[in-house]
């Protein structure tokens, strides 16, 4: 269905807009949600033309694009003549007269009906100004939607986050608010609660009498790179912890929802959340490992102190990974392991589920100590690679009946790949229908601050012995210890 909208995009010249927001409009435009009835103003503190704008734009879309001529193509032209730039200082009422007077002159001349997407990619600072002078300078409309898109950090902590929320809650409404966390808006996340929920052979075992543990790996090649000023103030915990993994536990975890709908998606979510356990500062220091990346082992690469921009003696963290627990009744006791760092030994995103062993393994087996046949391993591969394995024990073709382990695989292919949309174009084409179920709620966020903040506070409180992990490894070895105190190991390593 075709959409009109007036989207205001608050940081137009920035890194996000250009990587992400322009090529994923131009692919909605592409694909026909957008055709005649949209405008783009895009604004930040540079004197930029039009004309510059447009080139800008032209230039996302090409260096995006899987085809090269778009810089030049018809498409890409028509499309950026319905962008707009608006030079703006957040904290100047007058700018937003001006950008008011825009955006009134485009809802005419684009039939836009009052529509109004506010993105907000910039630093959260500003969130607060620019959601009440939105309010005060009338720009929001009242003869068709207001929309507000907003980008992490949602706070640093959930005192800040809830000065935050109330700062742009004076201005929208919780149905207004639509708070991006990209992994929402990738097709392999949003499969996890296909493969639960439709499925019986899974979802009657996803319980606490079957999963023996459940693992989570988010793990990247790279290091900050030119990110240091954020990251400095930031670390593993609060940039993919608080937001990436509790969203995936939460969908993990939840309750079945009676409907795929939108609101139960969000009430089991918030459910899920409120169940993990928050734990004691004791606790947490157990339970939580921290890691900072030192050189690779060729002595090739910086350690994490000597990158730009960062504190020669930082107490940041790269790498994190811990154990939480849910404590609602189906899944009550079963270790949920996380992992997250930057330069380590590759890209890859992958969840395991592991399943206990079977109760009496009758036959002879060829480990004569455990006589244990290997766990049954449900794999969802998240990212570079998309699919799904299963660990099955099978009869192993000889003479005698022995036991030997296999796996089922499925890998999406490229050509597969390619045609799933990216994150940001799922997200916006969701804003633009106006359903949220791929955004956090406030509840969500909240909550997750709790069971961050105390980790938080705990490492806070003590100094950290950094770096302690080679690039290029799987982080620090306490990582590899926090499971083997639980007989355990984590099914993906460096080498598979
Ligand atoms: C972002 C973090 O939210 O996610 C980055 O701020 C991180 O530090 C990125 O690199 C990872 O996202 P993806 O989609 O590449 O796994």
């Amino acid at each position: 269905m075709t959409q009109q909208a007036l989207f205001i995009i608050f940081g137009g010249t920035g890194d996000l807009a250009y990587r992400k927001l322009y090529p994923s409009l131009f692919r909605l435009y592409e694909k026909g949600y957008l055709k005649d009835n949209f405008a783009v103003i895009g604004t930040a503190r540079r004197p930029w033309t039009d004309d510059h704008y447009h080139e800008v734009v032209m230039n996302a879309v090409a260096d995006d694009g899987h085809e090269s001529d778009r810089t030049n193509s018809e498409l890409a032209r028509k499309f950026a003549s319905h962008f707009y730039y608006q030079s703006h200082n957040v904290n100047d009422t007058e700018h937003y007269v001006a950008l008011r007077n825009l955006a009134d002159k485009l809802d005419e001349k684009y039939d836009l009906q009052g529509n109004r997407i506010y993105y907000l990619a910039m630093a959260p600072r500003f969130f607060g100004t620019i959601a009440a002078h939105l309010k005060s300078e009338k720009l929001i409309t009242d003869h068709g939607y207001n929309r507000l898109i907003i980008e992490k950090p949602f706070g640093r902590d959930l005192k800040t986050a809830k000065e935050l929320n109330d700062d742009i809650s004076a201005a929208f409404s919780e149905d207004q608010i639509y708070r991006i966390d990209h992994y929402l808006g990738k097709e392999a996340i949003q499969s996890i609660a296909a493969l639960r929920f439709g499925n019986q052979i899974v979802s009657s075992l996803w319980n606490k009498e079957h999963i023996d543990n459940i693992q989570i790996t988010l793990a990247e090649s790279l290091g900050v790179e030119e990110r240091a000023g954020y990251y400095e103030t930031a670390g593993a915990l609060r940039d993919m912890v608080q937001n990436h993994i509790l969203q995936i536990i939460s969908l993990l975890t939840m309750e079945k929802p009676s409907k795929y709908t939108a609101s139960e998606l969000r009430d089991r979510k918030v459910e899920a959340l409120q169940n993990i356990k928050v734990y004691s500062k004791e606790e947490a220091l157990q339970n939580f490992v921290r890691g900072q990346y030192g050189e690779d082992a060729d002595h090739t690469q910086s350690d994490y102190r000597h990158e730009e921009g960062t504190d020669e003696q930082s107490q940041i963290e790269t790498f994190v990974s811990g154990k939480l627990e849910t404590e609602n009744k189906t899944l009550a006791g079963v270790p949920i392991y996380v992992r997250t760092g930057k330069r380590l030994a590759r890209k890859s995103t992958q969840i395991s589920v592991v399943f206990k062993n079977v109760d009496t393994n009758i036959f002879d087996s060829t480990d004569a100590d455990s006589n244990l046949l290997d766990q049954n391993v449900l794999t969802l591969y998240i990212e570079p690679d998309q699919g799904y394995r299963l660990d099955l024990n099978v009869k192993d073709g000889g003479q005698t009946y022995g036991i030997m382990p296999i796996h089922l695989d499925y890998h999406k292919t490229a050509a597969e790949k390619a045609k799933i949309p990216e994150a940001y174009e799922k997200l916006i084409h969701d804003v633009l229908d106006g359903n949220r179920t791929n955004f956090a709620h406030w509840h969500e966020v909240a909550q997750a601050w709790r069971i961050v903040d105390v980790i938080r506070e705990a490492w806070d409180s003590e100094k950290a012995d950094f770096p302690n992990y080679v690039s290029g490894s799987m982080g620090p070895q306490a990582s590899q210890d926090l499971l083997k105190r639980d007989h355990r190991n984590w099914i993906f390593d460096a080498t598979n």
